[in-house]
């Protein structure tokens, strides 16, 4: 059963862009696009190429290792939205970053 779970503090997020943590076994993505709170695995529905190494433009990003974009608001592929990077519940508690794994 799903657990809410602190990992990190508020203020270890950066203002603008991503972060990329362990919890437990999982690799996160957790950060603010636009103001957006977001969390997605690390892990690229293509081909589960981590995606903390893609490259970040505005509210997209770029997998490393073949190129897919997803956009980072909706967590959907920019070329083809069926494929989608797999969202985290998230949200901040006590000034505490608390995913929902
Ligand atoms: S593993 Fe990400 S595009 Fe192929």
């Amino acid at each position: 059963m799903a657990e809410p779970q602190a990992v990190c503090g508020a203020s270890e997020l950066p203002v603008e862009g991503l972060k990329a943590i362990q919890a437990g076994d999982r690799a996160v993505l957790i950060g603010r696009i636009q103001g957006q709170l977001v969390a997605y695995a690390d892990r690229c529905p293509h081909a589960g190429a981590p995606l903390r190494f893609g490259k970040r433009q505005g509210e997209e990003i770029t997998c490393p290792r073949h190129g897919w974009t997803f956009n980072l608001l909706t967590g959907r592929s920019v070329p083809d939205p069926s494929f989608c990077l797999t969202a985290i519940p998230v949200a901040i508690q006590d000034q505490h970053v608390v995913l929902t794994l």
